[in-house]
């Protein structure tokens, strides 16, 4: 076996705990979800056990509505702000009474992560009978979305808070959070005890992250009420991308496992709304990119990301649209100088290179890019995207996050033995 495969099994080896994995020891102590698919993906590799055992304690969390919160806190930790006593999902009728959470989500990876453990996986029967047992949880998590967050019926779910789009502090927020005024809360962040606050976000960034909270919270979680009141309220690409990806092996997977017709036709019914709406509302043409759109202010956020080239791995683009899209992807992501794929457009004046979401690259964007590309039959593309990937890890470390520019001699940031880093080597290094 490849060195580098050995170090990453033994970081995911380090970062399991009782029934899950960390994402980063001292940085992120609990679990987080869509964390635990990708995570669970690259255990499915050399301990399918762990694989379930990491989904089936994600799932054990799930909401009696369906929901299933971004952070579970399994133990307690004084080193996490905002943590459980902050957060108090017990707000929620519907909440868990068993975990502790918080009152928002994050990208609905679960259902492709099942295929994955599926395809990956030696013992099918195995496996599959496994997935038995908690495909319906996910389809009913797939289920509260459409129901609660599709507030015009069109098929494209929202967010309430940045970090529901797992890209905390990008860029594309900025418009947003300039039209909100929150008051300076009074904290004690513990991040930056972990991690160079130069790398992560500011102060007064952290103010609007939680005035969302607050307002979430006094109107206990209630969905209705936050598409009403939420300052922050977008459809955003990468989170929808997850979305139909995951509907679409939901339909792979009930039609292995049989009788499940009616399922089947219900998420046919919303992958086709979805999808139609996607291409008709959330495309650029003058950017040649998908992009997001802010509901609460009503006008699309121009701005090219990484999250705008996602909606390749969940087969939304037209081959047409798909070359287009790939061609925007080379000019501004993939000149020579530059690793694939920086997480904001290297050309606009927002670009941070060094700074979390607001430019490195991300090892969970560049697996989903690779996949895309690949589905598409953009081979060199993809090719690169896999070797850009590896050599920033073998160079650098298991980092969190990665400096694109190629000139750079130390580019790893963030979090270190980073988890989803680890696992998703594994699952590149098997890639053919
Ligand atoms: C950061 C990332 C988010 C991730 C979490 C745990 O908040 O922005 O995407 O899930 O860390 O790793």
């Amino acid at each position: 076996m490849n060195e580098l495969e050995k170090e990453a099994i033994k970081i995911l080896q380090n970062n399991w705990r009782d029934g899950f994995s960390i994402p980063c020891e001292g940085l992120y102590p609990f679990q987080w979800k869509w964390d635990s698919g990708f995570i669970a993906i690259g255990l499915a590799y050399f301990n399918i056990s762990k694989a379930k055992e990491e989904i089936t304690t994600l799932l054990d969390a799930q909401w009696e509505n369906g929901f299933i919160p971004h952070i579970i806190f399994h133990n307690e930790s004084d080193s996490y702000f905002p943590g459980p006593n902050y957060h108090h999902s017990d707000l929620h009728p519907k909440a868990s009474k068993k975990y502790k959470s918080t009152g928002m989500t994050q990208p609905p990876v679960t259902g492709f992560v099942l295929e994955e453990l599926y395809r990956i996986g030696k013992d099918k029967k195995d496996i599959l009978q496994y997935i038995e047992t908690v495909i319906d949880k996910v389809y009913d998590n797939h289920h509260y979305f459409y129901k609660n967050r599709d507030i015009l019926n069109e098929g494209l779910v929202y967010i309430y808070h940045n970090w529901e789009s797992g890209t905390d502090n990008s860029p594309l927020w900025d418009d947003i959070f300039k039209t909100m005024n929150p008051p300076k809360y009074t904290f004690e962040r513990r991040d930056t005890t972990h991690v160079d606050a130069s790398q992560r976000p500011t102060k007064r960034e952290y103010d609007h992250y939680l005035h969302i909270i607050e307002i979430a919270k006094k109107h206990r979680y209630n969905d209705q009420k936050i598409a009403e009141l939420s300052p922050f309220l977008v459809q955003d690409p990468l989170f929808n991308s997850m979305l139909i990806k995951s509907n679409q092996s939901l339909i792979a997977l009930y039609n292995l496992i049989g009788n499940n017709q009616e399922k089947v036709n219900q998420l046919k019914k919303w992958q086709e709304k979805s999808i139609h709406s996607f291409n008709k509302k959330l495309f650029s043409k003058k950017l040649g990119a998908y992009i997001h759109y802010d509901l609460r202010n009503k006008k699309h956020l121009e701005y090219i990301s990484s999250s705008s080239f996602t909606p390749l791995f969940a087969g939304i683009p037209s081959k047409e649209r798909a070359s287009v899209l790939v061609k925007t992807l080379m000019q501004k992501f993939g000149k020579k100088n530059l690793y694939l794929c920086a997480s904001f457009d290297p050309s606009n004046e927002r670009y941070e290179p060094k700074k979390y979401w607001r430019g490195p690259v991300w090892i969970n964007l560049n697996w989903i890019l690779y996949k895309g590309l690949k589905q598409y039959s953009f081979e060199n593309e993809a090719q690169r995207t896999k070797e850009d990937t590896i050599t920033l890890v073998k160079k650098f470390g298991f980092y969190e996050y990665f400096d694109a520019r190629k000139e750079k001699d130390k580019a790893g940031y963030g979090g270190h033995n980073f988890s989803w880093t680890a696992a998703l080597i594994i699952g590149l290094l098997h890639e053919k």
